[in-house]
């Protein structure tokens, strides 16, 4: 399973802040841009740096700079970790992706598609929920559409049968997240969860 939990203690708590179903859409804001910092810092632990010669006040030395970034919201809910990742990660060139489900076949539906060229570059796909694992696999392929080797996605809270479909149909994706919950419910909600992330992001309950 391609699956890394972060463990760190200012990750629980923002994640705790973010399951509270009394956290206002402002908090929850705060909460998952904070939360974010602890994913993106996992995430882009392995992605190649360029080595380049400076010059501190002092004497030469050995620097590094970042390789290509790209990140991809998935709309809505990914919306809500895109503020930190802009932050840590100032050259970043950011897509969208925009999917629902089709209420006759239950097949995602693309909506809206918007990709930075990708080849050679570090993707970050920006998922907060990995439910059933079927937009983050479109998304994925999408992606890999455009030229993506080297893909992480970005989830707050992970449920086994997203892991499972992902794992199914993109081995190759890494996946960091905070949390990996129990199941889904009737209504495909990760249980315990947060609710919908995208109402809780922007006051749409
Ligand atoms: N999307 C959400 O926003 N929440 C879930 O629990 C599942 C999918």
């Amino acid at each position: 399973m391609n699956l890394t939990v972060i463990d760190h203690p200012l990750a629980r708590h923002s994640l705790t802040v973010l399951r509270d179903a009394t956290t206002d859409p402002q908090d929850f804001r705060n909460a998952a841009k904070r939360l974010t910092y602890a994913l993106v810092m996992e995430a882009t632990n392995r992605i190649p740096l360029r080595k380049l010669e400076i010059e501190t006040p002092l004497e030469m030395t050995a620097g590094y700079a970042l390789g290509d970034v790209v990140a991809v919201a998935v709309l809505r809910a990914g919306l809500g970790l895109l503020d930190a990742v802009l932050e840590l990660i100032p050259d970043v060139k950011v897509g969208f992706a925009g999917v629902q489900r089709d209420e006759a076949t239950a097949l995602p539906q693309e909506y809206y598609a918007k990709m930075p060229p990708m080849e050679g570059a570090s993707v970050l796909v920006l998922e907060p929920m990995l439910a059933t694992g079927g937009s983050l696999s479109w998304a994925c392929g999408k992606v890999k559409d455009s030229g993506a080797e080297d893909i992480t996605a970005l989830c707050v809270v992970t449920a086994p049968d997203g892991v499972t479909r992902m794992y199914e149909d993109h081995p190759d994706v890494r996946i960091v997240a905070a949390a990996h919950d129990r199941e889904l419910n009737d209504k495909f909600y990760i249980v315990p969860g947060l609710g919908d992330m995208g109402d809780r992001l922007f006051g749409t309950l």
